[in-house]
């Protein structure tokens, strides 16, 4: 077995421009949907990423044909199989996306529960409510969910807490479902309002995503279409940050800036100056930013994807910095791995105190999740000496070409086996 590793030495300011790839969580669930449609689906701006190649893998197994080169994705349904099995979930837990469509489609789906993750417990009991008070019939036995439903029924949907994946799940259920359904609290994210406008292409009718309630008229069919993902917020953020805390000026291409404004809102704070520019935004950083306090919430609050990015940066910060995650249980997994390369923090429940200190020591770490590896990168791009980060495959699900990227801004980084 090959064990990769990624080092990332002391680096220079970062200066240059870099490009912003398509949205890995606003892919990920359109390629879902990409089932309930009867005609070809095309979809432009697709990050090269692991987790895209399981989403592939998944409705690939489900039945689908696919073509997956340059960015550019060209689907086929013909679903043959109700059944995700337990290989195809478990690499990833958005795998559980495909149940809204494929109960739609065809009135029966039997899903793997997708199991246990690091940054919390994460249940999915408001995608089932969902399903339910459309009039599926759930069954859960041997680590399987099942759902039949002869015709769903449309309905109002309440979400005790605004759920991305919930949210997604039910709007693809309800699509050919008999009348409107109204999902109430419905998550907000940008991510959404892409996945309702792939939808209302191929022919849905779809209103009010991007706000708390989402109306979805049942319509017979699905067609073909074509659709571009918009750019990643959170590979955005993760650059925009590692701009600001290495003193560096940065041209981030291709973002949204709307859907990046609570990054911009803290950078600010911090004393950072953020100047859009085209259709990207340029990051003149400092050494000597200010430390602030961030809360985790759902969109348009300050994304819980940025939580570690942010905390890396606040452990080089001047002053002190309490940052809450209210979207998460668990996601403070990266803490003790910036404590091991010299970082002040101390965590009490889901609120940790980071004191700023002037030189973080470059150390051996590993990467626990997705943005627990880009914090543990950027966070080696201002401590001394070499920073040697492990379980690197965290990494390689959510950051296209990570450090090629870094490299061609001036950031020392690079892979061993
Ligand atoms: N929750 C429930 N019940 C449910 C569903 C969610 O209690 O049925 C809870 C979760 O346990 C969690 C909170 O609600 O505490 C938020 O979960 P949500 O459902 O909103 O998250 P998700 O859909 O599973 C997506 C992103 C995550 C991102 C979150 C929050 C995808 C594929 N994933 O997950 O992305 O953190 O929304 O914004 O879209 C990442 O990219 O690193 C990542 C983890």
């Amino acid at each position: 077995m090959v064990y990769t590793k990624i080092i990332v030495e002391n680096s220079p300011a970062l200066r240059g421009t870099v490009k912003i790839s398509g949205a890995k969580n606003s892919v990920l669930p359109i390629i879902a949907a990409s089932l309930l449609s009867y005609g070809e689906v095309f979809i432009d701006d697709v990050p090269e990423l692991k987790d895209v190649n399981v989403m592939i893998e998944l409705i690939k197994f489900l039945g689908a044909h696919c073509t997956f080169k340059n960015g550019k994705l060209k689907i086929n349904v013909d679903i043959k199989d109700v059944e995700a099995p337990y290989e195809l979930v478990k690499k990833m837990r958005a795998s559980f996306l495909v149940m809204g469509p494929i109960l739609a489609k065809l009135g029966h789906a039997k899903i793997s529960l997708p199991g246990g993750c690091a940054i919390g417990t994460r249940p999915i009991d408001l995608h089932l409510k969902g399903f339910q008070t459309l009039g599926a019939q759930i069954d859960i036995g041997h680590g399987y969910v099942e759902a039949r439903a002869k015709r769903l029924v449309g309905k109002k949907v309440y979400l005790d807490f605004p759920s991305v994946g919930a949210t997604e799940n039910i709007m693809m259920a309800a699509v050919f479902a008999d009348g409107i359904t109204t999902i109430e609290n419905a998550a907000e994210e940008p991510e959404v309002v892409d996945l309702a406008n792939f939808l209302n292409k191929m022919g849905a009718n779809i209103k009010g995503a991007g706000t708390d309630t989402i109306r979805i008229e049942g319509v017979k069919e699905l067609k073909g279409t074509e659709h571009t993902v918009i750019p990643d917020r959170i590979e955005a953020g993760t650059y925009m940050v590692a701009a600001a805390m290495t003193g560096g000026d940065v041209l981030i291409e291709n973002v949204i800036v709307d859907h990046i404004k609570p990054i911009i809102a803290k950078l600010t704070e911090c004393g950072i100056d953020v100047f859009e520019e085209g259709t990207g935004v340029r990051v003149k950083g400092k050494r000597n930013y200010k430390a602030v306090d961030v809360k985790t919430l759902p969109y348009p609050g300050f994304p819980t994807d940025m939580q570690a990015q942010m905390m890396a940066m606040m452990a080089g910060a001047k002053g002190t910095s309490v940052i809450i995650e209210t979207v998460f249980e668990n996601r403070f997994m990266h803490v003790d791995e910036l404590k091991r390369m010299g970082a002040d923090i101390k965590i009490e429940g889901r609120t940790a105190v980071v004191t700023g200190i002037d030189h973080l020591s470059g150390a051996e770490v590993k990467a626990t999740d997705l943005r627990a590896g880009a914090a543990l990168i950027l966070a080696g791009l201002i401590a001394e000496g070499k920073t040697i980060i492990n379980d690197v495959h965290h990494i390689d699900r959510g950051y296209v070409n990570i450090e090629e990227k870094l490299k061609n801004l001036g950031a020392i980084i690079y892979r061993v086996d």
